[in-house]
């Protein structure tokens, strides 16, 4: 059976690398395509390196874009090589606009679609990456859930149960491999105590207001904690066009991942509004506040040590004065999440009756 993965940006790389080793590991054709979504070293090729991904057969080299140019570049560039390699799946990941983008190109060609990360809601269409999980779903033939929560939101959607294979998390299975790994790194010189804060959400960065709101909360916590904030290109950019200040706050360039996942163990807490890290956090036990009214991830919520801050600025303040008083939330790891959800993805892709 000849399989082909394609990757574009950060997340997918995390989530790709434990399916790639499961299928390889097994046997079996696999060919890798990165659209180039993401194309900076340390927002790409450091994460190759770390996760030992092979070196992509194919580099789409799309960029950065609109997102009906960055999506519409990708289906453009992908397309015959998908024509060339005639797969027999594709397996495509999580819900960024290469994600969308490759599984239109394939439904349209009749090629199977695995979407590995499927049936997640935040039922926010005002997001972008909820209209490519919505679209995703609904034209791949295999979904790869998480957990229960995501097998629902599919069966409501009216998706046969046969379609749904609720397999764990696979971004989990990177972190179950590397984290020994991640936690003997050096300390580099930061405070016992300290807060991690990551931020790129449109939403949040995009609007001078909302950005402005959230950093003037994180200076004030600057006075009494050290606020450890790798900062992502889309973010940097903004703060610097807002002329926004950030004096308090130890800046860095966006971190490898073992190194951030090493800044994930140590931190008192964790300010963010990725997806990803509200589940590594949920994982590791570190009190998370997610800045978002909503989550695809109620899991996390539910279940973990995430905590929905919203827009309110006062409400993040006070969780984290919570967290910093020995208040944080206790949390557990949610079933599935044990290192081999892509070993049960390649057994059920390769006793299918594709192989
Ligand atoms: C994308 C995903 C988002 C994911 C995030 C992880 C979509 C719709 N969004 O958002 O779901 O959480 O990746 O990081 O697919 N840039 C660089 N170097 C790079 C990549 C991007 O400088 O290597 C800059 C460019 O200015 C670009 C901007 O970042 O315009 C945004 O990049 P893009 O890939 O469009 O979206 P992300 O915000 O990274």
């Amino acid at each position: 059976m000849h399989i082909l993965h394609v990757v574009g940006a950060r997340p997918n790389f995390v989530k790709a690398a434990p399916v790639l080793r499961a299928l390889r590991l097994r046997g079996g054709r696999q060919t890798l395509v990165h659209t180039g979504q993401h194309y900076d070293r340390n927002m790409s090729d450091v994460f190759f390196t770390q996760l030992e991904i092979p070196e992509p057969d194919y580099n789409l080299g799309v960029g950065s874009g609109s997102h009906a140019s960055q999506t519409a570049e990708v289906m453009k560039r992908f397309e015959p090589v998908v024509l060339e390699s005639k797969p027999d799946l594709v397996l495509v990941y999580g819900d960024v606009n290469s994600t969308v983008a490759a599984a239109l190109v394939c439904s349209k060609l009749l090629i199977p679609v695995g979407h590995v990360e499927a049936g997640l809601r935040s039922f926010d269409r005002t997001m972008p990456e909820e209209i490519n999980r919505v679209v995703t779903d609904r034209i791949s033939g295999w979904l790869f859930t998480p957990s229960e929560d995501e097998d629902r939101n599919l069966q409501n959607e009216g998706v046969a149960a046969a379609r749904i294979h609720r397999i764990g998390n696979v971004m989990i299975d990177s972190l179950v491999q590397l984290l020994p790994a991640a936690k003997n790194l050096p300390k580099n010189g930061l405070p016992e105590k300290f807060i991690l804060v990551t931020l790129h959400r449109p939403s949040n960065v995009d609007s001078n207001e909302n950005l402005r709101s959230i950093l003037t909360a994180l200076q004030q916590a600057g006075d009494y904690a050290r606020i450890v904030f790798p900062v992502h290109p889309r973010t940097r950019q903004r703060i610097s066009e807002f002329g926004l200040s950030t004096d308090k706050l130890h800046l860095l360039d966006p971190v490898p991942y073992l190194e951030f996942l090493n800044l994930q163990t140590r931190a008192a807490a964790v300010i963010t509004d990725s997806g990803g890290i509200q589940e590594e956090t949920t994982f590791l036990g570190v009190p998370c506040l997610t800045v978002r009214n909503n989550t695809e991830r109620p899991i996390t919520v539910d279940v973990g040590t995430n905590c929905l801050v919203g827009d309110d600025r006062n409400l993040l303040t006070s969780e984290l004065q919570k967290i910093l008083n020995g208040q944080g939330k206790q949390g557990s790891v949610p079933p599935l999440w044990d290192g081999h959800a892509s070993d049960r993805l390649a057994e059920i892709v390769l006793t299918s009756s594709l192989s």
